[in-house]
C-alpha cells in the first residue's frame, strides 16, 4: 500500500530549516523560521526559565495525567496575566473556557476542530498574506477558508479600507482570523483606532473573531501588545484566542500555548468547555505538563515575572535595533530601493518585498534561507552575517 504514496510537499517554513541543516556549504544563514537568536546567533534559554526549571526540579514530582484542558492554575494565569488582565470583566465574571494546548499551532488546531464540530457551515477568513500553516491547519480540520485584503504592497502598509469592505461582505456566522499583534508575515498591525473599527465591523457583521496571539511582547510591550485583542473583549462579546509562548518565553520545543474562548455569559462556559475537551480527548487526550508548569511558575512569582519582562524587552530591543542596522547595511551596499519601511514593521519578521525568484537565488547562490513570501526573520541577523546578507540582496535585486 505504501508504494503508491507520493511525497508530500516540503513545509513552507520548517521545510526550509530542514534543507538548511542539510546544506553542506560553510557560509550559510537561516533567516526562515521565526526563532529568536541573540547577537551571537544562539537561541538562549531565558534566565527566568532556568530558574523556574530549577524550582520545578526541586518540587515533588508528579507524572500522572493532567486534566483534559490542562492545569487549572495555568489557565488562570494565562487569562488573567497575559491576554486580558486580572481585573477584566470577562475574567472576573468567569465567562472564559480555556485549554492548555501544545503550542499556538495546537491551539489553532483545537479551535479548527471546535469550529468544524459546532459551526460546520462556517467559512474561516484569513488575511492575505498569512502564516502559511494557517491554511494547512484549517484544511486539516476541514474548515473552509477564504482570504481578505490586508496588505498594500505599494505602500507597505495595512490595506485598511479594502479590509473593512471585505469584512462588511462576510456572511454572519463566519469566523475571521486576525493576528493579535506582530502580523506574520508582514509585521504590519492595525493602530488602536483601526482595531476599534475592525471590531465594530466584525461584531456588526455577526462574525466570530479568532485571534492568533503568538508574539505578545515583541511589538511594544506585554501589556501594550494585548490592546487590539482587548478591543474585541467587549461586554457580552464572543471571541477565541490562540496564544503561543514559544517566542516570548523561548519555550519553542516545550510546545506550550493556550486556547481561550470568551463566552457571552458565564452560563455558557460549561457547554463550551465540554466541547473543547471532547476535541482534545480525541486528538492528544491531555497536554504535556512541563512547558505550562514553567510559564505558571514564572507568572506567579513577582521576581521571576520581572526577570521575564526584562528578557522580553531585551529580545524586542535587539530586533528593533537590528531593523535599523539592516536598513543601514542595505544602504551601505547601495541596494536599489527605499527599505526604510523595515523599521516600521513590528515583531520578529521583515516582509522585504523580495520575489520568489530572488528568494530562490539567495538560497541557491548564497546559502541564505528566507521564506518564499520574502519574509526574513530579523532576529536571525547578527553582526557576523548582516553585511553579507545585505550584499547578497544587493546582487539579487540589482
Ligand atoms: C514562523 O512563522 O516561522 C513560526 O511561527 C514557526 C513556525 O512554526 O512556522
Amino acid at each position: 500500500m505504501f508504494e503508491t504514496i507520493e511525497a508530500a510537499p516540503r513545509d513552507a517554513i520548517l521545510g526550509l530549516t530542514a534543507a538548511f541543516r542539510e546544506d553542506s556549504r560553510n557560509e550559510k544563514t537561516n533567516l526562515s523560521v521565526g526563532v529568536y537568536q541573540d547577537e551571537t546567533g544562539k537561541t538562549p534559554t531565558l534566565e527566568c526559565v532556568r530558574a523556574a526549571e530549577q524550582r520545578l526540579a526541586e518540587a515533588p514530582s508528579v507524572k500522572s495525567y493532567l486534566p483534559i484542558p490542562g492545569a487549572p492554575e495555568y489557565a488562570e494565569v494565562v487569562q488573567q496575566q497575559l491576554a486580558l488582565g486580572a481585573d477584566h470583566e470577562a475574567v472576573t465574571s468567569g465567562r472564559i473556557a480555556s485549554a492548555h494546548t501544545p503550542g499556538g499551532t495546537g491551539a489553532l488546531r483545537v479551535a479548527g476542530d471546535f469550529i468544524n464540530a459546532n459551526f460546520p457551515k462556517a467559512t474561516l477568513w484569513m488575511s492575505e498574506p498569512t502564516w502559511p500553516n494557517h491554511g494547512n491547519i484549517f484544511d486539516a480540520a476541514r474548515v473552509p477558508t477564504k482570504g481578505y485584503a490586508y496588505f498594500d504592497k505599494s505602500s507597505n502598509a495595512l490595506d485598511f479600507e479594502p479590509m473593512l469592505e471585505a469584512i462588511q461582505k462576510m456572511p454572519a456566522g463566519d469566523v475571521i482570523l486576525l493576528h493579535g499583534c506582530c502580523h506574520n508575515p508582514t509585521g504590519i498591525d492595525p493602530t488602536l483606532e483601526q482595531w476599534k473599527q475592525i471590531a465594530d465591523a466584525v461584531y456588526g457583521q455577526g462574525l466570530l473573531p479568532l485571534l492568533d496571539f503568538a508574539y505578545q511582547g515583541f511589538a511594544e510591550g506585554i501589556e501594550e501588545d494585548a490592546a487590539g485583542l482587548r478591543e474585541f473583549c467587549r461586554p457580552g462579546a464572543e471571541l477565541m484566542v490562540c496564544s503561543s509562548f514559544s517566542k516570548n518565553f523561548g519555550l519553542y520545543r516545550e510546545r506550550v500555548g493556550a486556547l481561550s474562548i470568551v463566552c457571552p455569559v458565564a452560563d455558557v462556559v460549561g457547554a463550551i468547555q465540554s466541547q473543547v475537551n471532547r476535541v482534545i480527548r480525541s486528538n492528544y487526550s491531555n497536554p504535556p505538563a512541563h512547558g505550562a508548569a514553567i510559564v505558571n511558575c514564572i507568572l506567579r512569582d513577582e521576581s521571576l515575572r520581572t526577570t521575564w519582562e526584562k528578557e522580553v524587552a531585551t529580545m524586542r530591543s535587539r530586533i528593533n535595533g537590528t531593523r535599523q542596522q539592516f536598513v543601514d547595511a542595505l544602504a551601505s551596499k547601495n541596494v536599489p530601493g527605499d527599505y526604510s519601511f523595515i523599521t516600521q514593521q513590528r515583531g520578529m519578521f521583515s516582509f522585504t518585498g523580495l520575489t520568489k525568484d530572488q528568494v530562490e537565488t539567495l538560497r541557491e547562490k548564497y546559502a541564505i534561507y528566507i521564506v518564499g513570501s520574502g519574509r526574513i526573520n530579523v532576529a536571525g541577523l547578527t553582526p557576523a552575517n548582516i553585511e553579507r546578507v545585505a550584499e547578497a540582496i544587493g546582487e539579487v535585486v540589482g
